[in-house]
């Protein structure tokens, strides 16, 4: 850090943290006169008793629900422009994204499309689309029911081109909620392997924070409590979870998206082509090539890898360690150590490597990664 520059820090939004949070949201939307609330999830969350009695419950108090739920797995366009129509068509006044990252991703897309109808793409941030935000938008509230992207607390929608199937990312602070329930209560019937899987991308997210190149002390204290939280809890969340384990990797998921905004790294650079070109599960494709990129990251960071061995009270205090940790941590949580096992083959090598470079995430990595690094690393984890 130097100490003749002005830097700019962003905290988030409101957040209602705590077992049965979510059951305020009647009330919230009575007090701040929403009656007509568009509800964006997916198929499967829509399918949850949880689910139901939150619907249940705001019908109870008179307020008009029309849930949207027709979305993809990695979310596309369409999907968009179909809630969106839905949000017009229905005469709604709001819009509550309930579900994991993939659903909350579409409520913010929607929230910006409502009163931004130029092509949605348009509005891509890597293009400096972000300045063409300028409407109002609808109110917003997040709801998260996995432990993982912390979406609920972000300002960015990864969405991705049906045809390309290359994501775009939509942001601007106009798409933070307003207000998040972040209720552990309905993590509790995660299935393990969903658990595993996001519980990775936070651990990835809060590591990677916290090794990015921006000078952030704050997201750095941040990322470090996240890292904590994570390893006394992650391995009983995935194979014993109560109340506690759900808990504290609701809340260091929240914390790894809230140190992200210092930006992230290699891994997450390895592991969007995989979603890209495979349709892999995002915390999945971080979760393999986590101990790889970490390994990578070692030489000239040894003082901040002592600080996460610190973090994860290893007894050697080394990045060396650190990566160890990573491997033995897949192996408890069931999450395989090599690429081979989630479907990549030698051929598709060339092809992640290049869109590997290419992705949004690297160039805050504490090292430079050139496209031979990535392939390399690829040629390891496979
Ligand atoms: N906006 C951001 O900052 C950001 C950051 C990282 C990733 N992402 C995006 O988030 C998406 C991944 O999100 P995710 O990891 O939460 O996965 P997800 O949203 O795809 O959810 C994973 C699966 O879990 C199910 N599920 C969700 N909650 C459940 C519950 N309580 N009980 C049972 N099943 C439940 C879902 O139906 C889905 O099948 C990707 O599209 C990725 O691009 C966004
Ligand atoms: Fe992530």
């Amino acid at each position: 850090m130097t100490f003749n520059t002005i830097y700019q820090y962003n905290f988030p939004t409101i957040i209602r943290f705590g077992a049965g949070s979510s059951k305020e949201l009647g009330d919230y939307l009575l007090k701040n006169n929403l009656s007509k609330p568009l509800i964006v999830t997916d198929t499967t969350v829509a399918q949850l008793d949880f689910f139901k009695e939150i619907i249940n419950d705001l019908k109870k108090k008179n307020i008009s629900t029309e849930v949207f739920n027709d979305i993809h797995k990695n979310p596309v366009k369409s999907d968009v422009y179909k809630g969106t129509d839905v949000y017009d068509a229905t005469h709604r006044d709001a819009i509550i994204g309930i579900g994991g990252g993939a659903a909350l991703d579409v409520a913010r897309a929607i929230v910006l499309r409502v009163n931004h109808r130029e092509d949605l793409f348009k509005y891509d941030d890597l293009i400096g689309g972000d300045i063409y935000v300028t409407n109002d938008v609808p109110h917003f509230i997040t709801i998260p029911t996995t432990a993982g992207t912390g979406s609920e607390v972000g300002r960015s929608a990864i969405i991705a081109d049906d045809e390309t199937h290359q994501k775009k990312i939509l942001f601007s602070p106009k798409l933070l909620a307003k207000i998040v329930y972040a209720d552990p209560l309905l993590t509790m019937e995660l299935p393990s392997f969903i658990t595993a899987a996001t519980g990775m991308d936070a651990l990835t997210h809060n590591m990677e924070a916290f090794l990015a190149k921006m000078p952030h002390p704050m997201c750095d204290g941040i990322a470090l409590e996240g890292i904590s939280l994570i390893s006394q809890s992650l391995e009983k969340a995935v194979n014993n979870p109560d109340i506690e384990s759900r808990s504290k990797m609701l809340i260091a998921s929240l914390m790894g998206a809230v140190a992200f905004q210092k930006g992230l790294g290699v891994v997450h650079s390895l592991a969007h082509p995989l979603s890209s070109l495979l349709n892999t599960h995002h915390g999945l494709a971080n979760a393999v090539n986590i101990p790889y990129g970490m390994q990578f990251n070692i030489e000239g960071f040894e003082h901040k890898f002592k600080r996460i061995a610190r973090a994860l009270e290893l007894k050697e205090e080394s990045g060396e360690a650190v990566v160890q940790y990573l491997f033995d941590l897949n192996t408890k949580i069931n999450i395989p150590h090599k690429l081979a096992d989630i479907g990549v083959k030698q051929e598709h090598i060339e092809t992640l490597a290049d869109l590997a470079i290419a992705d949004f995430a690297h160039p805050n990595n504490p090292k430079p990664v050139t496209r031979e690094d990535f392939k390399q690393l690829y040629l390891k984890a496979l």
